[in-house]
């Protein structure tokens, strides 16, 4: 039944058929897969020799995310030294199944060796993008989504950002991090990943909201938004989270529900996973569910029983809520498969309403002047490059640098360069020439070789 009826829908005209056979489907995966959407487990590398957890695992889901294996702590225990096993061991087991791997996470507060926790300012950011790009480059075309950053924002009113030492080291950390990750994996879907931003009046949802669009606007590459939806009496589930989600689905990005969990049990847990689908299934771009877990045993959060299997494999109630909610979504009209396109890079529409703050004490005079932080390991380079203009606005700029001997230019962002080796210039683009007093723009760009012992120099027009 279940063959006949993904046959039947990857042939366009016989979709009809398929929908009146009503062919209701009898795993999550399968059934979320009738809108093309995906249906997820976070794993962990400890209870892939449960047979009971990969029962459940291997027959219901076709998404993985790495529970813990691919932070930042798993991944570069030591500076510079990646660690990839236990990653592998998820993404293997995913990609060998033919299911989606969402990657977990690149640049967070939270879980960073201890060789990051102690570090600070340029440092701490070269380290961080080094680490994206390291991490995302190694993944390159395996991963469907990244959680690119985790958790930037602050709980409660503020509205603004955590404070942590990634944000101390300047406002612009969250749209480098997406810039680096961009350049070293081109095909994922880059994602901005956060928790309590599942309530549309909250403050740090409008926050997030905010920031979004301002990437859009400015063509900052993100492709999702992840939203982790940890339901608790703390944090319940609201009826606006079907508007939390079509509103920023209006953004152009994807919205994916990425570390589910619903503390309680029976009807209410059941009836919350029952909304909580069909929200996603009323937004287009809402394109796949991951629940933080295969059973409760497995849960971070054991104590409240938020997940859909109990510890000996049984069903739960809120099992049947979800496996019935995604069946009733209407199929995709055409083929089934990737639901939405590949990511865009989104020209820039509008100016950004302001540039950020500067971060650097401005040079003295007039004019520009230019610093560059470079991530550099065997073979090539992530160079970022602060432009901060002198006691008066500039309306353009360019920056000269010399690309050492052997090394090569392969991707700029935010600046048009003209060449890729030898002495390469880079000029402003449209929505970045104007940086006013002692304000700072930034732009970048990846190399091959060896970017050591550049010096920009920067001119003012
Ligand atoms: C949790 C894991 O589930 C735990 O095993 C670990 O001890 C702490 O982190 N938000 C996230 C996830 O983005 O990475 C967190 O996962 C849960 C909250």
């Amino acid at each position: 039944m279940a063959m006949a009826a993904a046959s039947a829908l990857a042939v366009g005209a016989a979709v009809v058929v398929a929908n009146s056979a009503s062919a209701a489907e009898s795993t999550l995966g399968a059934a979320a897969a009738q809108s093309g959407r995906y249906f997820g487990a976070a794993i962990t590398v400890g209870k892939l020799n449960d047979n009971t957890y990969t029962t459940i695992l291997n027959r219901e889901f076709n998404s993985v995310t790495a529970e813990n294996e691919m932070k930042i702590n798993a991944t570069e225990p030591n500076q510079n030294q990646f660690n990839f096993t236990n990653g592998d061991r998820i993404v293997n087991w995913g990609l060998s199944r033919g299911w989606k791997v969402r990657g977990h996470t690149l640049a967070w507060h939270s879980q960073q060796p201890a060789w990051m926790e102690r570090m600070e300012g340029s440092a701490l950011r070269s380290a961080m993008l080094n680490h994206v790009t390291r991490v995302a480059s190694y993944y390159r075309g395996k991963i469907h989504s990244w959680d690119v950053v985790n958790e930037a924002f602050a709980d409660g009113n503020s509205g603004g950002r955590r404070d942590s030492n990634l944000q101390r080291t300047g406002n612009d950390w969250i749209e480098a991090a997406f810039r680096a990750a961009r350049a070293a994996d081109p095909e994922a879907k880059l994602c901005y990943n956060d928790y309590n931003t599942d309530n549309w009046t909250w403050a740090k949802t409008q926050a997030v909201y905010r920031m979004v669009q301002d990437f859009k606007q400015r063509g900052v590459p993100i492709d999702c938004v992840g939203f982790q939806s940890h339901f608790n009496s703390g944090s319940p589930y609201n009826s606006n989270y079907r508007t939390t989600l079509s509103s920023f689905a209006a953004l152009g990005v994807d919205v994916q529900i990425t570390e589910l969990d619903i503390e309680g049990s029976g009807a209410t847990q059941a009836n919350t996973y029952r909304n909580v689908v069909n929200d996603c299934l009323a937004v287009a771009r809402c394109n796949g569910i991951t629940v933080w877990g295969v059973r409760d045993c497995d849960s971070w959060r054991s104590g409240g029983t938020p997940l859909l299997f109990e510890c000996n494999g049984n069903k739960k109630q809120a099992y049947n809520s979800t496996l019935e909610a995604l069946n009733s979504a209407t199929p995709q009209p055409t083929t089934p498969g990737p639901t939405t396109p590949g990511p865009t890079t989104p020209g820039p529409t509008t100016p950004p309403p302001t540039t950020p703050p500067p971060t650097t004490p401005p040079p003295g005079g007039s004019g520009c002047s230019a610093t560059v932080s470079l991530n550099q390991w065997n073979g090539g380079f992530v160079a970022s490059v602060r432009v901060t203009a002198g006691s008066s606005a500039i309306n353009s700029w360019a920056v000269t640098m010399n690309i050492p001997s052997g090394a090569s230019v392969t991707n700029t962002w935010n600046a048009q360069a003209s060449g890729s080796t030898g002495s390469v210039r880079f000029a402003n683009v449209s929505y970045n020439g104007r940086v006013n007093a002692g304000q700072t723009t930034e732009f970048g760009f990846q190399g091959t070789g060896s970017g050591s012992g550049m010096s920009p120099t920067c001119t003012a027009g």
